[in-house]
């Protein structure tokens, strides 16, 4: 089970910045403007206080400026041109604390997540991103707030207002069987049941199926974990575990992700997984759960994972995070990997060319995240010109030869089925034009730049967007700046541009 009595020891923050050990009683009121909510502004003297009991709400607002704010509630969405659902306006979360129970037999869950929170506006209401799933009660500040479902928004309105700036704590407790999400391109995305346990991969949409979040890249926050699960299951979540003990039969997993995230490269897998730790030459440690039915066809790419660290610390910079590793699951259901921050997800054993992928995939995706998701590019094709470079580097067919394999591919092919920065709303964002064409713009962009000023842009641009997002647009501009080049053709041909590419 999830309880978890640190909760209720620990000081939170109020939403007017006051410490509260949470026991006060709930806000019961729903009346916006209700005297219970400005008697707790620490901007209003007892006087005050007394006489707004009494008085109009308007009235109080208009003789207490510094006090009394309506605040809007935030957007349920971002504006992502793709998702316009996906995260949510008037706040930005700095840290999650996700407490989970799952029962693999039952597929039911019991969970309690806490956001550390700041309010960017005055708000008086504000969504967090749940599909699916039975809220049982929500908290802002330790007292209970009203909330409501609307499809995939989880509204909450809190007792007062909170003030711009201001830090808040949500709390959600919430049960249920986890049901996926389905991609645009029909494939499960989130929490997806296994015959052992689930395979939690939440790109793009999945984070909702498994927790309240933001749930867009542009809110990366660190993570805490808790993850119980019947003994004999092993959870595997992001970043480090830091404790992990049975009890009445039961086995409760701590990890730690103590770097920014984005919401869907989060993982709480569970299965019955074989564990491996050991410690880099160059000091990373290494955590690998792997299903025992894959084991043996896994080992082989998974004991390159301290030369591919290596490698990517030569060529992109230093490894962003704190530990490394790999989650190798059978999940005929998913079908795909994903680059889960810190701990890659395979859906069974991967061969060397996706572990380089996956790994490439921290610099370019996890460390350096997109803003909005038609830039996907920004993550695969530098991690699909990854694997290229790893080829050519490894005795393998050169980059250029790839090029030219792709490039041979007539006008009808589906790589060029639309443009590489513009898959269009609705479109499989995770398709050839995004990943093998994605790789054709890096390729172009080297052959025109030369190797040394090219590798040099993908070592700077992971440095000055490490732990936070990029846009398609600074990538374009940090070529030029750094080639002195008028790359705006060149771009315009193979990032915007519909059909394949003449010839430069
Ligand atoms: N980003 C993953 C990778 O390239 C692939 C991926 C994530 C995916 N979610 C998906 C592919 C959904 C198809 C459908 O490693
Ligand atoms: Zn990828």
């Amino acid at each position: 089970m999830a309880s978890d009595n640190r909760h209720a020891q620990r000081i939170v923050v109020g939403i007017d910045g006051s410490s509260s050990s949470g026991h006060l009683p709930p806000a019961r009121s729903s009346i916006p403007c209700s005297p219970r909510r400005l008697a707790g502004s620490r901007f209003l003297g007892a006087a005050l206080a007394a006489a707004v009991l009494v008085a109009p709400c308007t009235v109080a607002t208009a003789g207490t400026a510094s006090a009394a704010v309506a605040g809007e509630p935030g957007a349920p969405g971002q504006g992502d041109p793709y998702f316009p659902l996906a995260g949510n306006g008037g706040y930005t979360v700095g840290h999650y604390d996700l407490g989970l129970a799952y029962d693999p037999a039952t597929r039911r869950m019991k969970g309690d997540a806490t956001l550390s929170a700041r309010a960017v506006q005055d708000l008086s209401a504000f969504d967090l991103d749940l599909s699916g799933l039975t809220v049982t009660g929500v908290t802002v500040g330790g007292k209970e707030a009203r909330f409501e479902r609307r499809g995939q928004e989880l509204v909450i309105t809190p007792g007062r207002v909170l003030r711009r700036g201001a830090a808040f704590e949500v709390r959600v407790a919430y049960s249920g069987v986890p049901q996926y999400v389905t991609d645009p391109d029909g494939s499960e995305d989130g929490w997806i049941a296994t015959d052992d346990g689930a395979f939690v991969a939440g790109e793009p949409q999945g984070a909702m199926s498994w927790f309240p979040s933001d749930n867009l890249p542009l809110d990366k926050a660190s993570y805490s974990f808790r993850v119980t699960v019947p003994a004999g299951y092993t959870a595997v979540c992001n970043g480090e575990l830091t404790s992990q003990r049975t009890r009445n039969g039961m086995t409760t997993f701590r990890w730690e992700q103590t770097q920014p995230m984005a919401s869907y490269l989060a993982t709480a897998t569970v299965g019955k997984f074989e564990v491996e730790r050991y410690t880099t030459a160059s000091g990373v440690p290494v955590y690998n759960a792997v299903d025992p039915r894959e084991s043996a066809d896994a080992a082989p790419a998974l004991a390159k994972i301290p030369e591919i660290l290596d490698w990517g610390t030569t060529l992109f910079g230093p490894y962003p995070f704190s530990s490394a590793g790999a989650i190798v699951d059978r999940a005929p259901d998913a079908g795909y990997a994903l680059e889960t921050q810190s701990r890659p997800l395979y859906d069974r054993a991967p061969n060397v060319g996706t572990v380089v992928h996956e790994m490439a995939h921290q610099w370019f995706g996890d460390s350096v995240s997109l803003t909005n998701w038609r830039d996907i590019w920004l993550d695969e094709g530098f991690a699909t010109y990854a694997e290229w470079l790893w080829q050519e580097q490894h005795g393998g067919t050169s980059a250029q030869a790839r090029f030219d394999q792709y490039y041979a591919l007539p006008a009808t092919d589906g790589i060029w089925a639309f443009p590489t920065a513009d898959p269009g709303e609705g479109a499989d964002i995770f398709a050839s034009p995004v990943y093998d064409r994605g790789a054709m713009v890096l390729h172009e962009l080297r052959s025109a730049v030369g190797d040394a000023r090219f590798f040099n842009i993908l070592k700077t641009w992971a440095r000055e967007h490490r732990y936070g997002n990029g846009t398609t647009a600074e990538f374009v501009a940090l070529s030029e700046r750094m080639s002195h080049q008028d790359l705006g053709p060149l771009f315009h041909t193979w990032l915007f541009t519909a059909g394949k590419p003449a010839r430069s």
